[in-house]
C-alpha cells in the first residue's frame, strides 16, 4: 500500500484519537488510584501526540498536497483494520472485562503505534530533520507507555 505523508499523518491522528478515548474510558472504568493516575497521564500524552500529527499533516498539505476527499475515502478503504478498529474504547467492560485485559490490550495498541511510527520515520521523504526528531521522541514516549502499563500488571 502506497501512502503519501498527508495520509500517513491522518492515520497517526486516528491512532492517537483512539488512544485518548481508550485511556479516558479506562480511567472511568478503574477504581484504583494508581491506575487512574497512569491512564490520565497517558491520555494527556496522547493528546500532545495528536496535536503534533495534526500539525505535521498541515505542514505536508502546505508543502505538497491540497485537501482532498479522495484521501479520506482512500483511507477508509485501506486503513489496516488492526490499527483502525472502529472505537476500541467500547471494548472496555465488554470484551475487555478485567483490568488485566484492558492493560494487556493497551500494551498491544502501544506496540502497534510504535511499529507504525517507525514505518513513518523510515518512509516519509518530504519531512524536515526537526519533525523526524519529534517523531523519534514520540516513539520513545510510546515505548515509555508500554512500561507505565506493565507497571500496572
Ligand atoms: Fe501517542
Ligand atoms: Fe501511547
Amino acid at each position: 500500500m502506497q501512502l503519501n505523508s498527508v495520509e500517513l499523518f491522518k492515520i497517526a491522528q486516528q491512532m492517537e484519537q483512539m488512544g485518548i478515548k481508550f485511556y479516558e474510558r479506562a480511567y472511568e472504568f478503574s477504581n484504583q488510584d494508581k491506575e487512574k493516575e497512569t491512564f490520565l497521564k497517558l491520555a494527556k500524552m496522547e493528546r500532545e501526540h495528536l496535536k503534533f500529527f495534526t500539525l505535521m499533516e498541515k505542514k505536508a498539505e502546505n508543502a505538497k498536497y491540497c485537501v482532498s476527499d479522495e484521501i479520506d475515502s482512500y483511507l477508509k478503504e485501506n486503513f489496516p483494520s488492526n490499527i483502525f478498529d472502529s472505537d476500541i474504547s467500547k471494548k472496555i467492560g465488554k470484551e475487555l472485562k478485567t483490568m488485566k485485559d484492558i492493560i494487556s490490550y493497551a500494551i498491544e495498541k502501544e506496540k502497534d503505534a510504535i511499529e507504525y511510527y517507525l514505518k513513518i520515520s523510515k518512509n516519509v521523504s518530504d519531512i524536515d530533520e526537526n519533525s523526524l526528531a519529534a517523531i523519534r521522541t514520540i516513539i520513545k514516549e510510546e515505548e515509555s507507555h508500554v512500561e507505565f502499563l506493565k507497571e500496572l500488571l
